[in-house]
């Protein structure tokens, strides 16, 4: 099973993307997870929006549409998800392809205050949920104080952290095998 990891944040540091990092180390067996970049994707524009649209949408795009399932791991900018994500995520829903529509869908977050970017997570759920993704309802993944939780290469090392983070992944495997069941 494959699940693609994309992070709403571009810095090199990012703690949501140490997530997805996180995510690949201690994925269920049989489960691997990589991580896609949104650093190309560009400004949406309709003037840009033509067939073919821009290779780093295509790629993208196949990207999603080849996994069994996406982790969005989301930054919290101004109590919701960032632009750059909101950016990507419109370009998925336009053209002849859009590989959200029934993609099982799980969100996660961190942030180095103490709310573990929750608001920006509930935003995406609801977002994820208006472009027809299937969302992991449960556990939500609340990576608070975050700073203190990570070794130097954004890995978390906090044990309460690392079980719920286990857990959500083994319930999105089992989601996803559901979610191929039906379809
Ligand atoms: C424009 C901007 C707005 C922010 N707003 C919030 C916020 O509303 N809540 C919060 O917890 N952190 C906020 N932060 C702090 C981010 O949580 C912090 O920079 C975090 O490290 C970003 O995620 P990253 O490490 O994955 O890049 C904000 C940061 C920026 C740059």
């Amino acid at each position: 099973m494959t699940i693609l990891g994309i992070s709403g944040s571009l810095r090199e540091a990012s703690f949501n993307t140490g997530l997805l990092r996180t995510a690949s180390v201690i994925a269920p067996e049989g489960v691997a997870v990589t991580i896609a970049s949104i650093r190309d994707i560009p400004l949406y524009d309709a003037e840009i929006d033509v067939d073919p649209q821009p290779a780093a949408v295509t790629a993208l795009k196949h990207l999603i549409a080849r996994a069994d399932g996406v982790l969005i791991a989301t930054p919290e900018y101004n109590y919701s998800y960032s632009g750059v994500l909101k950016n990507t995520i419109d370009w998925m829903t336009r053209g002849t392809t859009r590989p959200f529509i029934d993609k099982p869908v799980a969100v996660v977050g961190a942030s180095p205050g103490n709310f573990g970017a929750v608001r920006a997570q509930t935003d995406l759920r609801r977002l994820m949920s208006s472009v027809s993704g299937m969302v992991l309802p449960r556990p939500e993944l609340l990576v608070s104080n975050v700073k203190a939780k990570v070794n130097e290469h954004g890995i978390i090392t906090d044990e309460a952290t690392l079980t719920v983070y286990r857990t959500l992944l083994n319930n999105f495997a089992a989601f996803i095998k559901h979610a191929h069941m039906k379809g």
